[in-house]
């Protein structure tokens, strides 16, 4: 058994979307959420710039004591894993859209992936499709301006209605019945786009769920999850400073 926090890592309030998730599968694990914030939105930035405050922040978490760290941001995870997990001793989990469960289920044999203009044009995202998706359409589109709406806590204004109507558009008109969310602030519009889309067998896919499983997974392989009666501390910290972590301790708290 093993009460050291979890880190939670994102570029901004995205990542509250998985850390939500961890809470609900693992309610004694102590938390630490990191949201830059500062430097956010990520998806549109160069990669290698990225990655130096990508590692800022892991090495804030770090010197927090965290046992495991979860990347819960897709842009983080295709820039940084590989050389975060070269580099620091601890686990790393980390996010890539859900290519894989999508092109399993679809029955248009069409998927549609909604992720940040960085993640799309990836290496790995190419390669990913390339493994699961192969014999099966991958229609791809940037959420233009999603993640600065969910920042903004703007999530259900007309302007923010018409980005999604926009961005899920040729997703549908190629007729894709799976849309994945390839990115952690998504999920916070699931409910504008499925209102976009109004069509029950389209659906909607998430990792984070997935991504809660399998920290569990880990954590009991080598037994460190938390005592079953372990009071969990949940702390939230931002480059951004001080009340952007408190928006992220009032928004996670609401959730
Ligand atoms: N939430 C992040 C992701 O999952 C990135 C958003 C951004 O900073 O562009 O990709």
């Amino acid at each position: 058994m093993n009460n050291a926090p979890i880190g939670v890592f994102d570029s901004g309030m995205g990542g509250l979307s998985v850390w939500r998730e961890i809470r609900k599968r693992l309610p004694h694990e102590s938390l630490i959420y990191f949201g830059d914030g500062l430097h956010c939105p990520y998806g549109e930035k160069p990669a290698a710039e990225v990655v130096g405050y990508i590692d800022e922040a892991i090495r804030t978490l770090i010197a927090h004591d965290c046992k495991l760290i979860v990347l819960a941001c897709n842009t983080a995870t295709m820039t940084a894993v590989k050389y975060l997990r070269a580099t620091y001793p601890l686990p790393f989990v980390g996010m890539e859209p859900a290519v894989k469960p999508a092109a399993a289920t679809t029955e248009t044999e069409t998927i549609g992936v909604l992720a940040t203009r960085a993640s799309l044009g990836s290496d790995w995202f190419g390669e990913l499709s390339g493994r699961y998706a192969a014999g099966v359409r991958v229609v791809t589109a940037v959420g233009e301006g999603f993640v600065e709406a969910v920042e903004a806590d703007e999530e259900h204004t007309p302007a923010t209605r018409r980005l999604v109507e926009r961005a899920v558009a040729p997703l549908l008109a190629a007729g894709a019945d799976r849309i994945v969310l390839g990115c952690t602030h998504y999920p916070f519009l699931a409910d504008v786009i499925e209102e976009v889309i109004a069509n029950p067998s389209v659906q909607l896919i998430d990792p984070a769920p997935a991504i809660a499983r399998r920290v569990e997974w880990l954590l009991s392989q080598d037994g460190r999850l938390a005592e079953p009666t372990h009071v969990p501390e949940l702390l939230f910290l931002s480059a951004a400073g001080a009340e952007y972590a408190e928006k992220l301790r009032r928004r996670a708290t609401a959730l």
